[in-house]
């Protein structure tokens, strides 16, 4: 309240001083304007008199003057006429009684021949005096003087003041009316919340933070006590879910445990994770720059580890907006608002990202990896622009490491096979893994390709190589035991080339618990309301647009499963969102079209006046789109045609906290190894697909409730800080110099 008053006070004294500036200000011009006036109107009248007034005085006429002056006189308009002794001859009736003995005006107009005025009191009146010479031959006469009424200068001026003062007490009380109201609901509120939060958290109840307040207002203060707000809550529930699962006696991994176990295993080695694609890309939109988070299962897994463990993220700088974002070495920190790890942008060339990611990554490890009857393509130019940048990328990393004692590398995907060698050919004490996120084909499929030597010689540099499932480890096992001399010892899983030993070992991938930290507040009824659908089921399908997800043979199948029940159409929706992907390679534009070609096909021969059986909304969507259709889908179907884990089966799986849904799965994907609980389809086989979606549909709650509780128990162990945490584990305790298992 002392605040308040404080600042009502101020306000009061504010409008006072300007108010009383400006009434000032007012009052001069005023003044100004009327003693003009009256100027004006005393010479029209002087000097009009004047011509008539100086022959009488000459000739010595005191009457002819005396009917001059009644003539012109008024009673707040006086006349008098002097001699030339400045005294008095006559004067206009009202004015004679009050004129004092001598007049200064008079006497210097007299004296000096000059006109002279002043402003003075008059018996009871103020009044304006102007006395002008009279002269007749160059000979002086006398004077006549004008006396005006006056007093209508000092009302003007009382008047002035007294409005102006009435405007300060009205504006005043206005500004404090206001200040109350602005205080009350932009401060004192707030500030109660927080307090009462703050008060919350001390006592030990779960109080949720507040929300952040008027940031305009507090500026960084507010957003930095919202922040703190939210960790604290967030660290809070971490140690009670802790200590839950210490009491329950369980080992699930949470991020908390991530956070400890890499303290106290890593003992401060920095950790380095390298992969193509960022974790945020910044891009021009409107003259604003804006974040996106790419659809990318890759950084769905390793965002959360890095935010649990921190450390640096090297990676490709995709966005047109990225150097802006960043400071001159490429770095920016993650998240913006609350960093909690490092992203080492590398910036690369049209040609190289054409060669390297388009060319020989996309068009040519990726159909040779997964088995789905797309051609390879393998230029030697793509594989030089290959070469060059897992150089440029060892360049990065090595400066990275440059002052860290023994430092953990983990390099995500294909686009690096040859990273691992080239780092460790120059910091042997580092300890380098290489996690491939797509299948590993048998060593037949693989060894068509021309550089398959250099490949499996830099994914060697590396101390662990990771697959999802065993049966890639095991085709990745045998490709090397194909293609290189080396040792194979298949009770350890280890390679061993001169001196140097490589375990590989599978580590299925996962997510974090949660998908988004704060879901939007979006019922089911929002979601179907704003698709403009009204159906009784509601399926959703989540992907990039690629050929590897079986996107034209689900709906196929669709199809398939109207025509083979009628009793569903106009009852079942389907979403698919699907993100574009590698736009510029041509199959992924055949793709396209073919996908656009097929929705158009079913929809067109089963729509009806008010339902489409399949709705396609393709472009990029944030997790928090996306949260929605997961949570409130009758059933997901994820039918890759392979697929080396596939997370979108799990992030599905994660968000359903209501226990409810259904997932279709592709047994081609890894993801199917766990989650056995899913409806496991062959995506080529489009009756099996249809009868899986009719399983769906048709699935009593009971059996829906049992399986999605089972799938959320596999996801909810398995899940993302499990895998870093068991992979990081395996990586610190291999020595440095490798030559045996390390100690389990
Ligand atoms: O599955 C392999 C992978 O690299 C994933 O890690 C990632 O989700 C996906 O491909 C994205 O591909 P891109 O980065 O080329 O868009």
């Amino acid at each position: 309240m002392r605040f308040t008053v404080r600042l009502v006070v101020a306000i009061w004294i504010s409008a006072m001083v300007v108010i009383a500036g400006f009434t000032f200000l007012q009052i001069q011009q005023e003044r100004e304007r009327l003693v003009n006036d009256l100027e004006r109107r005393a010479v029209l009248l002087a000097e009009g008199l004047k011509e008539a007034i100086e022959p009488a005085v000459a000739r010595g006429s005191t009457s002819r003057v005396e009917a001059i002056l009644k003539k012109f006189g008024e009673p707040r308009r006086g006349l008098a006429v002097y001699d030339r002794f400045a005294d008095l001859m006559v004067a206009t009736r009202d004015l004679a009684p009050t004129l004092p003995p001598a007049l200064p005006e008079v006497t210097d107009a007299v004296t000096k021949g000059v006109v002279s005025r002043g402003f003075r009191s008059i018996g009871d009146r103020w009044t304006y005096v102007y006395a002008t010479p009279l002269t007749r031959d160059e000979r002086r006469l006398g004077a006549l003087a004008v006396v005006l009424d006056a007093t209508h200068l000092t009302t003007a001026e009382r008047d002035l003041w007294r409005d102006d003062a009435i405007r300060f007490v009205v504006l005043a009380l206005a500004l404090s009316l206001i200040v109350l109201f602005v205080v009350r609901g932009s401060v004192s509120r707030p500030m109660a919340e927080i307090s009462a939060w703050t008060k919350g958290l001390r006592t030990g109840r779960p109080v949720p933070p507040p929300a952040v307040p008027d940031a305009g207002l507090f500026g960084p203060l507010a957003r930095e006590v919202s922040m703190l707000a939210r960790s604290l809550q967030k660290a809070q529930a971490a140690a009670e879910e802790e200590a839950a699962l210490r009491l329950a006696g369980e080992t699930v991994w949470t991020e908390e445990r991530l956070k400890q176990f890499v303290n106290l295993r890593l003992e401060g080695r920095p950790l380095v994770v390298v992969s193509n694609r960022e974790p945020v890309s910044h891009y021009w939109k409107a003259g604003k720059v804006h974040a996106q988070t790419p659809a990318s299962g890759l950084v769905t897994a390793m965002d959360p580890v890095m935010r649990a463990c921190g450390g640096v993220w090297v990676a490709h700088a995709s966005g047109d907006a990225d150097r802006e974002t960043a400071d001159e070495r490429g770095r920016v920190g993650v998240p913006e608002d609350e960093p909690r790890y490092t992203l080492r942008r590398v910036w690369l060339s049209k040609e190289e990202e054409q060669g390297y990611y388009y060319g020989f990554a996309n068009e040519g490890l990726w159909p040779l990896c997964h088995i789905v009857h797309t051609r390879p393509t393998f230029r030697p130019q793509d594989f030089a622009h290959y070469v060059e940048v897992n150089r440029k990328f060892a360049v990065t990393v090595l400066d990275e490491i440059r002052e860290a004692e023994a430092p953990l590398i983990l390099i995500q995907d294909y686009h690096f096979a040859l990273l691992p060698a080239l780092v460790k050919a120059e910091r042997p004490d580092a300890r380098v893994a290489i996690f491939w996120h797509i299948p590993w084909p048998n060593f037949e499929a693989f060894g068509i390709c021309p550089w398959q030597r250099e490949l499996l010689l830099g994914m060697l540099g590396a101390d662990l190589i990771g697959f999802h499932t065993q049966y890639h480890c095991n085709n990745f096992l045998e490709t090397v035991d194909r293609a290189l001399e080396t040792r194979i010892d298949w009770e350890h899983l280890a390679i061993a080339r001169s001196e140097r030993v490589t375990y590989v070992k599978p580590f299925p991938i996962s997510v974090a618990p949660e998908f988004v930290e704060d879901p939007p507040p979006i019922s089911r009824e929002d979601l179907l309301r704003e698709l403009g659908v009204g159906a009784e089921f509601l399926g959703v399908g989540v992907e990039r647009v690629d050929y590897t997800k079986g996107l034209p043979e689900r709906f196929r199948a669709l199809r398939w499963f109207f025509e083979r029940y009628p009793e569903y159409r106009e009852r079942v929706v389907f979403v698919q969102l699907g993100a574009p992907s590698r736009s510029t390679i041509k199959r992924y534009q055949e793709l396209q079209l073919e996908v656009e070609e097929t929705i158009r096909e079913v929809n067109a021969e089963l729509a009806t006046r008010t339902w489409r059986p399949i709705l396609y909304l393709n472009r990029h969507h944030e997790h928090r789109d996306i949260w929605p259709f997961y949570r409130h889908a009758d059933f997901c179907m994820v039918t890759a045609l392979h697929d080396g884990m596939n997370l979108v089966a799990k992030e599905f799986v994660s968000v359903r906290d209501d226990g409810d849904g259904v997932l279709v799965l592709s047994r081609f994907t890894g993801a199917s190894y766990e989650l056995r609980d899913a409806l496991l389809v062959n995506p080529y086989d489009l009756a099996e697909t249809a009868e899986a979606i009719r399983a769906a549909v048709a699935m009593e709650p009971g059996e829906r409730r049992a399986r999605m509780a089972r799938m959320r128990q596999t996801v909810r162990e398995h899940n993302i800080y499990r895998w870093a945490g068991l992979l990081l584990s395996d990586l610190s305790r291999i020595p440095a110099e490798t030559t045996g298992a390390p100690a389990s």
